[in-house]
């Protein structure tokens, strides 16, 4: 994929801010912290548009990101801070659960987790829940630069046994850091999005410009 552009659109509290374009979207979940805003900023070549953090918890809200005028990323709140409850909405949240159920513009999550640990109780949930209903999802497991390379595929086969994975199912090994894994992850983004990866969809009209 060749980024042209990017660029933030809104951070959106409510389903009446989300876009209304009909532009696909690419959504990533993950505990706090983890790394999905570095993924983002690592995949459209930006050092700091995906705002990242040390502390915590800090992207509270659905923040869109705007691609070569053709799909958005959206950066969801990390999960992992309440303690135990029984559904995704008491834990996560209504405004996501009924994103990942109802957004017709959704055509993939990419369920982020850190390579280095096994997925904590809260990333099973999360892909359990995924796995129910059927939403197309990938694992990324990221952070690969902080593990000696000898040790990379005990890793991963960990994460695979941890979530009951299959051979079939999909993990990338991600580092934001060395950018390792970007295009295998680019090539899957782009059959989910059904576009060439060279080109750019018509889709979006750019006709606001005077
Ligand atoms: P929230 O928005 O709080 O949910 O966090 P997040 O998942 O967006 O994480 P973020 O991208 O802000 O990264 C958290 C911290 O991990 C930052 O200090 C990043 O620099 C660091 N980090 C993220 N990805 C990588 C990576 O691939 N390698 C290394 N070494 N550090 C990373
Ligand atoms: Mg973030």
């Amino acid at each position: 994929m060749i980024v042209k552009s990017c660029e933030f659109v809104i951070s959106a509290m409510s389903k009446e801010q989300f876009p209304r374009d009909f532009l696909p979207e690419i959504a990533l979940a993950g505990r706090s912290n983890v790394g999905k805003s570095s993924l983002i900023n690592r995949m459209i070549n930006r050092k700091n548009l995906a705002r990242t953090s040390s502390q915590p918890g800090k992207t509270q809200t659905l923040n869109y990101y705007l691609v070569n005028n053709s799909f958005y990323f959206v950066d969801f709140p990390g999960y992992g801070f309440a303690k135990v409850s029984k559904s995704l909405r008491q834990k996560w949240g209504q405004l996501i659960e009924s994103y990942l159920l109802n957004r017709s513009e959704l055509k993939l999550v990419l369920q982020i987790v850190d390579l280095r640990h096994p997925p904590t109780a809260d990333d099973r949930m999360m892909y359990e829940w995924l796995k129910h209903y059927q939403i197309p999802m990938c694992v990324v497991a990221t952070k690969a630069d902080k593990i000696p390379k000898t040790r990379l595929p005990g890793h991963l086969r960990l994460i695979r046994q941890t979530f009951g994975m299959s051979d079939h199912d999909r993990l990338v090994m991600f580092s934001a850091e060395t950018g390792a894994g970007k295009d295998e992850l680019w090539s899957l983004i782009a059959s989910f999005l059904q576009t060439d990866l060279q080109t750019e969809s018509p889709q979006r009209s750019q006709g606001e410009k005077p």
